[in-house]
């Protein structure tokens, strides 16, 4: 077996704990769910069925970089200038991910990855034979990047900046001059820069100087890929289309070897391209419904922790998660362990998102509502 791979697949102690109760039984309340099509939103399931159903998905045509007609309807939702030809269709954000890995190192070349995030960098690198090397932001009224870190984590073998935008779980939005600088440091220092935005419509308490998107800047000094994707665009992971869109010219003068990667797979499947221009249309009034869920949570959540001086939550610029922060009186993991134990009432520990210390659990504001709050009601008096 590859020594790219785990060494082991042991599940942690929490995963082994949803296991037992699985097995004797007993249901929980899970106040992780991120898979939006188990939170009992309302979809339009015959206008998507229409969209999956069209006479194109009878048909193959093979275009490495996806058809014609999903990337014109992409660049039309992003607009900020993008145009089909800026664009390359995968299965997924992860697959995304992967192309442009093997687009931009070689065997044991180094990746700069955004810590805390979210855990799928180190294992994507590897599998790709590179290395992520995180760069820790730190948290002060708000998240800030460490560009000092930055630069002090780049060495020889780094051929590519990771940032996600906002940030997931700790929701963090660059703001407009941490774009500024961080797209002059990987042009001095010859980085491709790859922004990930599946969370980018969800801004819910942004700064007044965040950036909202990276396609904002028409000409970065820098290459740069951003990646997007219906799995949190339209809230329909089951579909599996994401996209990588290349931002300025430096950028453009590695798609032709980006579509010879993408031309090895041909991974966007007939049926998810040809109801693509549909499905963006739906986008808009699917994400109203998101939104509504996630400010009600948050509001539900600020009002149940006026009750609970001793417990507070980061602002959340941006996504699907809320960080609540609590006195590290036992680890996160023990805590959250604790809690599903006693309570039966799902909770992350910070640690699996690379939080620092023990003070931090995670929350997804995705959570229907009342699970959300029958969940903080049984768990906040035990934290
Ligand atoms: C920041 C971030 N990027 C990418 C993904 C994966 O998206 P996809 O379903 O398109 O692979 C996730 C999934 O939650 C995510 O949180």
């Amino acid at each position: 077996m590859s020594s790219r791979l785990p060494q082991h697949f042991q599940a942690n102690a929490l995963s082994a704990e949803l296991d037992a109760l699985r097995e004797a039984g007993v249901s929980w309340s899970d106040l992780t769910v991120s898979n939006p099509t188990r939170c009992g939103f309302d979809y339009p399931a015959e206008a998507i069925r229409a969209a999956l159903s069209g006479p194109e998905v009878l048909q193959y045509s093979a275009d490495p970089a996806g058809s014609l007609c999903a990337r014109t309807a992409i660049a039309g939702w992003h607009g900020h200038g993008v145009q089909p030809e800026d664009l390359v269709l995968t299965a997924s954000t992860s697959e995304a991910y992967s192309w442009l890995f093997k687009l931009l190192g070689d065997p044991g070349d180094e990746l700069l990855v955004p810590s805390p995030s979210y855990p799928l960098f180190e294992w994507l690198a590897r599998l790709e034979g590179l290395q992520a090397t995180a760069v820790p932001a730190y948290f002060a009224d708000r998240w800030h990047l460490d560009l000092g870190m930055l630069e002090a984590r780049c060495g020889p073998r780094t051929r590519a900046v990771v940032v996600v935008n906002p940030n997931n779980p700790t929701g963090h939005f660059l703001s407009r001059d941490e774009w500024a600088e961080l797209t002059a440091f990987c042009a001095r220092r010859a980085l491709t820069l790859i922004v990930d935005e599946v969370f980018a419509d969800y801004a819910l308490e942004p700064a007044p100087d965040y950036l909202p998107t990276a396609f904002e800047d028409r000409n970065p000094p820098c290459p740069v890929f951003v990646l997007s994707g219906l799995s949190k665009v339209a809230a329909l992971p089951q579909i599996k289309l994401g996209w990588i869109a290349a931002r300025g010219a430096k950028a453009s003068a590695l798609l032709e070897p980006l579509t010879f990667i993408a031309d090895q797979f041909l991974s966007a499947s007939a049926s998810a391209q040809a109801a693509t221009p549909a499905l963006l249309e739906m986008a808009p009034s699917l994400q109203v419904g998101i939104r509504v869920r996630l400010n009600t949570n948050l509001a539900v959540l600020d009002a149940m922790l006026a009750a609970y001086p001793h417990l507070s939550r980061l602002p959340v610029e941006g996504g699907w998660s809320v960080l609540l922060r609590r006195p590290a009186l036992d680890s996160d993991e023990a805590c959250a362990l604790r809690l599903l134990r006693e309570c039966k009432v799902f909770v992350q520990p910070g640690h699996y998102f690379d939080l620092p210390s023990d003070s931090f659990l995670v929350l997804s504001l995705l959570t229907p509502q009342t699970v959300f709050m029958e969940g903080l009601a049984k768990i906040l008096p035990r934290i």
